[in-house]
């Protein structure tokens, strides 16, 4: 595992960043560094999101900038032109995962079933996200994944709140939890970057719950 993934998976959380005007990146991405968390999954969400991972990853210090919703090739190279330096995707794409490995780029691929999972396996993957983990079973599902694919850690998203995350970073096959949570919309669209400092300031504090 690259060193970047273990930073990753140290901290624990990995904050969501939906964004629209890549004039706001620098002080969003400031205020999750800030926050406690040097982590952020530019998701493909929005026009922006290529300049939004440039603006962050040339002018936010330490902050580790990856790619999310990443849906095809063209979009996995162009995030790592811009300064992307790992690729998150929503469902397993063995052509996005193949691109990856080949080119030694970090991604945690989208999963949420036992075939996902072995086909991720088959390329090398250590660590998938499993999304939508809430409508897929949450910590049940990943309780009954941990026999057969022992191995194997995951990153849960969507559905993930400050209530649960610590019920899922307690299981050994989890490796970090991701989402929205600790960036709310609504303090995005309100420019509330010291609103996304506390939020993840407190995501922070509840690891230690
Ligand atoms: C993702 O792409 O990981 C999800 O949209 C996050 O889901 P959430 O908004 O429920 O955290």
């Amino acid at each position: 595992m690259s060193e970047n993934m273990k930073t990753i998976f140290d901290i624990g959380l990995v904050p969501l960043v939906v964004l629209d005007d890549a004039a706001d990146a620098v002080p969003f991405g400031r205020a999750l560094a800030a926050g406690g968390i040097p982590v952020a999954e530019v998701t493909f969400r929005t026009e922006a999101c290529l300049d939004i991972i440039r603006a962050m990853s040339e002018q936010v210090e330490g902050l580790i900038v990856g790619a999310g919703t990443v849906h095809t090739v063209q979009q996995a190279a162009d995030a790592v032109a811009a300064g992307a330096t790992f690729i998150v995707t929503p469902a397993f794409n063995p052509a996005v995962t193949e691109w990856c490995v080949k080119k030694h780029v970090d991604i945690i691929p989208g999963t949420v079933s036992p075939a996902d999972i072995e086909a991720a396996n088959g390329f090398g993957i250590e660590v998938c996200k499993f999304f939508p983990a809430a409508a897929y079973g949450g910590i049940q599902t990943l309780k009954a994944l941990a026999g057969p694919f022992g191995h194997m850690k995951f990153l849960p998203t969507g559905g993930v709140n400050y209530d649960n995350m610590n019920e899922y970073l307690d299981l050994p096959n989890v490796a970090a939890v991701g989402g929205s949570f600790m960036t709310p919309s609504q303090m995005v669209k309100d420019k509330d970057w010291a609103g996304i400092e506390k939020a993840c300031k407190n995501a922070v504090r509840h690891l230690f719950d």
